[in-house]
């Protein structure tokens, strides 16, 4: 992947956007996600709420069962191993259909859902039913941008031979516009997302009726932009170590940032959608019963529970992926209140 790196900042005078190298590192021929890696489960990079077993599934299926309509269909973007596929389809009867970018995980999800999903290779012109994104928004290209006593720099990337380096240029465009409502005390770095509030935007236009629920970690825009996160939110993974190098390995481990909540209700809003609730992960969950799913398990087989209440923990706990994670549902023709909101919307913080 370095080569294709390096032969591309080549071939753009010495320079490309962040956002194209984590475009490159991640989705391009040869990327994180293009390639074969294991990424998922403890041989892996790191853990999704699905991979940690078949908790977070039954609890979301919850909500998404409220949800459905006539004829009920899922459409899950990004469904990485298809563990969540797989505990949804044990839930729920319904059409699965499954937008994945990349060729190597389609393969795997093929070979454990077979023929109880239908694979798409863009978004569907058209859609009725609930739409779900669990971590797929924080693989999607942001851009790096620094705010300086000189004015907002876009934060680039140079070479030198073959070690890859960070070159600021003064931010134009769109950026310029975005990163211009934002006012941080210089010096300060951050991120700001375009590709993920416009793949939203584009999923609203074709959702005729029901709801899309995008699950990931992050923050609505004034924390996300807090004085005291001055080095932004990009973050590696690789063998559950997590490491702020975003140049060590491209293409052989995963770079992610966090998710701008805001931007994204603001990008459904603007596409005609009503923000259905927004909350932790841990709240939502609690909402939608979790503790019932956990009841239905055997308490006396301590084999069977102990695992079980792990899962609940490194779900619920705000040490783990509590509160850092949120989940937030957008969309047209939906009736309000949502189970997994009835308690704590944090809708008005957005
Ligand atoms: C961190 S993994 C999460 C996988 C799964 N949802 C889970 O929770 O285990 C990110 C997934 O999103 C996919 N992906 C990234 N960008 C995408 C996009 N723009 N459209 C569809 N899938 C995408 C990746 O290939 C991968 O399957």
């Amino acid at each position: 992947m370095l080569p294709r790196i390096t032969a591309e900042i080549a071939r753009n005078q010495g320079w490309i956007s962040f956002a194209r190298y984590m475009e490159l590192a991640l989705h391009a021929p040869g990327g994180y996600y293009a390639g074969g890696a294991r990424k998922f489960g403890a041989q892996g990079d790191f853990v999704t709420a699905p991979e940690l077993g078949r908790l977070f599934g039954r609890t979301l299926a919850r909500q998404l069962k409220a949800l459905l309509s006539d004829p009920p269909a899922i459409l899950e973007v990004g469904a990485g191993s298809g563990a969540l596929a797989h505990t949804l389809l044990e839930e729920l009867k319904c059409e699965y259909f499954i937008l994945e970018t990349s060729a190597d995980l389609r393969d795997r999800q093929r070979q454990r859902l077979g023929h109880r999903a239908t694979w798409l290779d863009s978004l569907p012109q058209r859609f009725r039913g609930v739409i779900v994104a669990n971590e797929v928004v924080d693989a999607m290209p942001v851009h790096a941008v620094a705010w300086r006593a000189q004015g907002i720099m876009e934060r680039g990337v140079a070479a030198d031979g073959e070690r890859l380096l960070w070159k600021d240029r003064p931010a134009t465009g769109v950026l310029l516009e975005e990163a211009s409502k934002i006012v941080p005390p210089v010096p300060y770095e951050s991120e700001i997302g375009l590709a993920g509030p416009a793949w939203l935007r584009s999923l609203a236009e074709r959702l005729e009726q029901g709801a899309i629920l995008v699950i990931d970690y992050g923050f609505p825009r004034h924390e996300y932009y807090h004085p005291q996160r001055a080095a932004g939110t990009l973050m590696c993974h690789h063998r559950h170590q997590a490491h702020g190098d975003v140049f060590a390995r491209p293409g052989a481990e995963d770079l992610t940032a966090h998710v701008d909540f805001s931007a994204l209700a603001e990008a459904a809003r603007a596409a005609g959608l009503d923000v259905l609730g927004y909350a932790t992960q841990a709240q939502f969950l609690v909402n939608c019963g979790i503790t019932d799913v956990l009841g239905e398990a055997n308490v006396e087989n301590a084999l069977h529970y102990a695992p079980l209440a792990a899962e609940a923990n490194k779900l619920l706990s705000p040490a783990e992926m509590g509160e850092l994670f949120k989940v937030l549902a957008v969309g047209r023709g939906v009736e309000k209140p949502l189970l997994g909101f009835a308690h704590n919307d944090r809708s008005h913080t957005l």
